[in-house]
């Protein structure tokens, strides 16, 4: 008898549960805003034939969202630099030798403040994983190394 009375109680708690579900926690039709789906858009060939050694297509598709999402702001989108940060798609490196390692490490520490830039290059250290780093330190080698 037991069981089946705390049976009856947790099928009471599901009424619950799906009743403040359905009540609040669906957002009303007029709320509902459309979520943009997020798909790694297309590659320059010539990025592709330029990408270092250990990583792919796909996750150099990865690295070009997660430059557009968070470096595009100050080195402009496909790199071609901003007031705020330089090109990395073309000319010489400045302040590295341009290995994909030295790449990852630059995003990871970020750069001190340097003329003519206002602010420096904030250190993302933590904010990707180690395949996400090395699919964006691999996607900005190719990016510099193709000149698109
Ligand atoms: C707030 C602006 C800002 C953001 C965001 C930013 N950077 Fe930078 N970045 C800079 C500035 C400014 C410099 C130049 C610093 C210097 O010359 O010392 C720089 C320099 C670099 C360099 C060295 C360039 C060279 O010629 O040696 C690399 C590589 C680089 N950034 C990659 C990235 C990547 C990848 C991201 C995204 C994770 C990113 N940056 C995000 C501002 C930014």
């Amino acid at each position: 008898m037991r069981s089946r009375r705390s049976g009856q109680r947790s099928v009471g708690l599901l009424l619950v549960v799906m009743l403040i579900a359905g009540c609040e926690g669906k957002p009303r039709e007029r709320d509902r805003v459309a979520q943009p789906v997020v798909e790694d858009s297309a590659l320059d060939p010539r990025i592709i034939k330029a990408l270092p050694s250990g990583v792919s297509e796909k996750m150099a598709r990865t690295g070009q969202r997660l430059f557009v999402a968070d470096c595009a702001a100050c080195h402009g989108a496909g790199g071609t630099g901003t007031q705020l940060g330089p090109a990395l798609n073309t000319g010489a490196w400045t302040k590295i030798e341009g290995s994909p390692e030295e790449i990852a490490r630059v995003i990871e520490e970020g750069l001190p403040p340097a003329k003519p830039y206002d602010i420096p290059m904030p250190g993302r250290a933590g904010s990707f994983d180690a395949e996400q780093l090395k699919s964006l330190a691999g996607y900005v080698y190719a990016l510099h190394a193709a000149n698109p």
